[in-house]
């Protein structure tokens, strides 16, 4: 398991029922993305990828003061051009896999989401925040542009006005303000956000985990496609899901009014 300079774990892991929840552990750089901790959160998300029965994943941040402050600043001042050339292929590769992951990602923000990080919650399916979180994508204020997607995400969830607001001013929004932008799609009180986010996992927890890939996949690569093209697309996810075992355990459950038993294959 990586460690960070304290010997704490990058990543911390804990399943509750059928979600797993991944937990960005360094306090100390407010959860800055380093490159071990970029390793770390693409091997977590291969070793979940395997789990039949997983129905979402929860990524947030610990001690709920940063979910994410973006790329580590301070590593990025000691590496070479190719070095942060790689970090960037490889920090596109940690949001492509969010983004792609068969099952729900849900963006549990709290603090600091900036940069890297939110470009990170960009890739995820849902973004919930509560009262503290910032929002930004603060590149242009350091000479850069945002290089894992945000500039290309913003604009397809919030519309072109939006994107253009946030990364060229690289101005930080509140939770409020968020929610209004339709950057997150609910705001709690500081506290209560760990309660807000189990009740989205436990309805999503209600469904076939094979169902919750495909339908997921089909949004995803039917977006931004003609309609004809878009519905091709929907119908190749529907084929996986029809031949199916959960699918007829779907249906003998509904014959006998009892609650289904998915397998999640
Ligand atoms: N990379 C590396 N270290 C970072 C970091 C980053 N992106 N963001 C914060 N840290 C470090 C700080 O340097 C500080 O370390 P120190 O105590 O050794 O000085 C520690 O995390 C806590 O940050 P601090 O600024 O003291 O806490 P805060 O609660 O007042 O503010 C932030 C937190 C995240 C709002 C603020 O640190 C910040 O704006 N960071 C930069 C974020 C940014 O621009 N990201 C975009 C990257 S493209």
């Amino acid at each position: 398991m990586a460690m960070d300079a304290q010997s704490a774990p990058l990543v911390l892991v804990e399943q509750q029922g059928s979600t797993a929840w991944l937990t960005i552990n360094r306090p100390e750089a407010a959860n800055a993305l380093s490159r071990a901790l970029v390793a770390r959160l693409r091997a977590e998300l291969s070793e979940l990828a395997t789990v039949n029965m997983l129905t979402a994943v929860v990524l947030t941040g610990v001690e709920g003061k940063a979910f994410c402050a973006g790329a580590d600043l301070k590593e990025r001042l000691a590496m070479t051009l190719d070095q942060t050339r790689a970090f960037l292929d490889d920090l596109g590769g940690l949001v492509n896999a969010i983004a792609d992951f068969p099952r729900p990602i849900i963006a549990a923000i709290s603090g600091a989401a900036l940069g890297g990080g939110l470009e990170i919650a960009l890739a995820c399916d849902f973004r919930l925040a509560d009262t503290s979180a910032r929002l930004g994508l603060s590149e242009v204020r350091l000479g850069i542009i945002p290089g894992a997607g945000g500039t290309q995400r913003l604009s397809r969830l919030c519309g072109m006005a939006v994107a253009k607001q946030l990364v060229l001013t690289g101005q930080r929004i509140d939770a409020d303000r968020a929610l209004a932008l339709g950057l997150v799609s609910s705001v709690v009180p500081a506290g209560e956000l760990r309660a807000a986010v189990t009740a989205l996992a436990t309805e999503l927890g209600a469904a076939g985990p094979l169902a919750l890939g495909q339908a997921k996949r089909a949004v995803n690569q039917g977006f931004d496609r003609p309609m004809a093209e878009a519905l091709i697309v929907e119908r190749q996810c529907y084929e996986v899901v029809l031949d199916s075992e959960d699918r007829n355990e779907g249906l003998r459950a509904f014959a006998e009014k009892r609650p289904p038993r998915f397998k999640g294959r």
